[in-house]
């Protein structure tokens, strides 16, 4: 069976956008592959974050991988930094990689341009290697993400390829090289905000009318997508380059329904945006409050407690195998007895 490894940072509560481009595929993939869908909360140190608020964030994003329906019978879930097989790979991977790799990183340049270059910690510029080392730990051949992180996976190609080269042969690579998997972008590989069309929806955005969070109450729901910005013409189709809001609507429509685009548009073909937005509001109510009922249950539960103590146990372990082969690779500490 193949491997998968992806992860989502509790820097704030999952938007429709974490889970229409990451969750929903992990929930697809987990028959087929032995999965591994951490909680990256050493990557969420990369900017400040109140720490009792990290800690409530972190069993909030537990108990939301279990409530979309990913199955802790047959995927792990573990907390990073419960494994501290991440922190040492990491290192290892840095000193690995030239900087001006990491200095070309979108996300580096976007963020330390925002809050200016010297005020941004260094982890910013450090974290993706922290996340080649999320993928390599588990000889994942598969990583299901978001367009925006599709430049890290390259980078992590690049580092494997690398890696082997310099201190494995051909006939013996040490690490396996991941294939990217990214929803394309009209099936939700990046969903936008809802106020700013042309730019993609987070869960940090301080605009919170922008996103819709996996736990917003129906009624917020209903008024986000009321006030979502979308054009003059009154017309609902699927062009992103010229109508960016009402083809942003179109998407979460369809990834939230499960029909395809041209169903939608046909349907909607001499309605207004008015009567779209209502009943876009509905589907996207529909398909949260299950979702929201059992994550009530399990944020209280033990089996949230046990879950992610049995998912670090079993991630420790695969993780620990391949750490000890890039420390043999690169002569760190002494030779291992045998
Ligand atoms: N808008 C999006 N559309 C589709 N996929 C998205 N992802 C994030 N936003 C969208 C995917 O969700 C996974 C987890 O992302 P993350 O939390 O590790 O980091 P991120 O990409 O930085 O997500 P946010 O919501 O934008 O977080 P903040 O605001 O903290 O930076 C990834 O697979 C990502 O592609």
């Amino acid at each position: 069976m193949k491997t998968i490894f992806s992860g989502i940072q509790p820097s704030g509560i999952p938007t429709i956008g974490n889970y229409i481009g990451a969750m929903k595929q992990f929930v697809q993939l987990q028959d087929d592959y032995q999965c591994y869908f951490c909680i990256v909360d050493e990557h969420a140190i990369t900017v400040p974050q109140d720490r009792l608020k990290l800690r409530e964030q972190i069993l909030q994003l537990a108990a939301l991988y279990i409530a979309v329906g990913i199955d802790p019978k047959k995927a792990t879930i573990f907390i990073q930094s419960e494994v501290s097989a991440h922190a040492e790979a990491a290192w290892i991977v840095q000193c690995n990689i030239p900087l001006g790799e990491l200095e070309r990183m979108t996300q580096f340049k976007d963020k330390s341009q925002k809050t200016g270059r010297t005020s941004v910690n260094a982890g910013l510029l450090t974290y993706p290697p922290l996340m080649v080392a999320d993928i390599i730990l588990y000889n994942s051949n598969l990583v299901p993400v978001g367009e925006d992180q599709k430049q890290h996976l390259e980078l992590t190609r690049d580092f494997v390829d690398r890696f082997n080269s310099r201190y494995g042969t051909p006939k013996q690579p040490i690490l396996v090289s991941p294939e990217v998997k990214i929803a394309k972008k009209d099936s939700g590989g990046r969903v936008m905000s809802l106020q700013e069309p042309t730019k993609k929806m987070s869960k940090s955005d301080t605009n919170r009318k922008g996103f819709i969070s996996m736990l917003d109450e129906p009624d917020v729901i209903r008024k986000k997508i009321k006030s979502a910005v979308t054009d003059s013409s009154g017309i609902i189709e699927y062009d992103p380059d010229n109508k960016p809001g009402i083809s942003n609507l179109l998407v979460i429509y369809s990834a939230m329904s499960d029909l395809p685009i041209s169903d939608i548009t046909a349907k909607y073909h001499d309605s207004g945006y008015a009567e779209f937005k209502a009943d876009l509001a509905e589907v996207v109510v529909n398909k949260l409050e299950p979702i929201q009922t059992h994550y009530k249950e399990l944020l209280v539960s033990d089996e949230l407690q046990t879950i992610l103590d049995d998912g670090a146990i079993d991630a420790q372990k695969v993780a620990d195998r391949t750490l000890q082969k890039m420390r043999n690779a690169v002569g760190l500490g002494r030779k291992p007895k045998r």
